[in-house]
């Protein structure tokens, strides 16, 4: 018979706590025994999994013994407060927070672009920022191909980046903007219903907000380059669950259109979506609810001769976090890597 774990979800009754829940079922995810975990306010709360209520517990320590994995989405305050508890335990975090993802000692994986990095673990692995994990999985493979020089990218990010209330949020503005009413922001800081806004996330002294920072580092960790020069600017725009990038990139010789577009094709977790003729191209209400990355209008940039243009969409809490935390547990399965070194 083959194994099954013991799987704690930290903050289960958050937007991706809720898909995790939902992966691990139709994934057919090997589980032995499943804790749902959340903060006090969802205590007496129930969610379903494969037909049968399981009642949101309150993190405690207690809660995480006898487990083997935890998939934690709860926010990094929490991340740091309990991550060190589950490992002493035992168990293997998979962290979605920002808590971890520049420690030296702790791997920042995409299973698509680095699986080799997870083996290093020490207990803890983190999952990338959403925004950079559906970049880098449109840029590795060309990056395989030809090193890429320069990256320049512009996020137009959904809401669910913020979370469920978020979520909620826009479509009470969006509601209360087609009745006339003044649209109330309490989660983000600006109403996000027939607006935009630089991303929400704190400035730093360079001038770029923490989200497009995340992105030039992590993207150089994930490929293991320091070299790479990346600028982005992130903006939030009133989607709901699938995040859209324009990526110019730079090359060290021209890189044919053409031959990117079929590495592309071919490429794991993405989906090519061109139809020129249409002027069909990835759109957020297509890639919500897919696995894929959806990659396309793939042009020659006529202002540079090694430089290519490209534009994606990727479901936020998908690919760009609940499904990578899956992969990652999967991958620690299939090459048995569970048990955690720290001891
Ligand atoms: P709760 O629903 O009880 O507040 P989202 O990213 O959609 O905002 O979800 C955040 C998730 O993290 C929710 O499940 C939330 O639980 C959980 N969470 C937030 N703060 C804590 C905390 N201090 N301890 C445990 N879980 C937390």
């Amino acid at each position: 018979m083959s194994k099954s774990y013991r799987v704690a979800i930290l903050g289960a009754t958050g937007a991706v706590g809720t898909e995790l829940l939902e992966l691990l079922e139709s994934r057919n995810f090997p589980i032995a025994n499943l804790k749902l975990l959340a903060s006090e306010r969802s205590v007496g709360k129930t969610l379903k999994f494969k037909g049968e209520n399981i009642p949101v517990e309150p993190v405690t320590e207690q809660a995480f013994e006898n487990v083997d994995i935890v998939l934690a989405s709860a926010g990094g305050g929490t991340s740091k407060t309990w991550a060190g508890v589950a490992v002493a335990k035992g168990a293997v975090v998979i962290d979605n927070s920002s808590a971890f993802r520049m420690h030296p000692e702790v791997p920042l994986v995409v299973p698509e672009v680095n699986p080799q990095a997870a083996a290093s673990h020490k207990g803890i692995i983190a999952n990338p920022n959403c925004t950079t994990i559906l970049m880098t999985l449109a840029v590795w493979p060309l990056h395989k191909i030809k090193p890429v020089k320069r990256i320049v990218a512009a996020t137009y990010q959904s809401a669910s980046g913020a979370g469920a209330k978020a979520m909620e949020e826009v479509l009470t503005q969006t509601s209360d903007i087609l009745q006339g009413k003044q649209p109330v922001a309490e989660v983000l800081p600006y109403p996000l219903a027939f607006n935009l806004f630089p991303h929400n996330s704190p400035l730093t002294d360079l001038g770029y907000c923490e989200e497009e920072l995340k992105m030039v580092n992590e993207t150089r960790k994930i490929f293991g380059s320091q070299e790479i020069r990346i600028t982005a600017t992130c903006v939030r725009v009133p989607v709901l669950r699938a995040h859209s990038e324009a990526i110019n990139l730079e090359f060290e010789t021209p890189f044919n259109p053409d031959e990117a577009r079929a590495i592309l094709s071919q490429a794991p977790g993405v989906k090519l979506v061109e139809d020129w003729q249409a002027n069909h191209f990835p759109m957020p209400i297509e890639a919500s609810g897919r696995d894929e990355v959806l990659v396309g209008r793939i042009r020659q940039d006529i202002s540079h001769h090694c430089g290519l243009e490209l534009w994606l969409c990727g479901d936020q809490i998908r690919k760009g976090a609940g499904l990578n935390a899956v992969q990652i547990a999967e991958l620690l399965i299939e090459k048995n890597l569970l048990q955690s070194t720290t001891a």
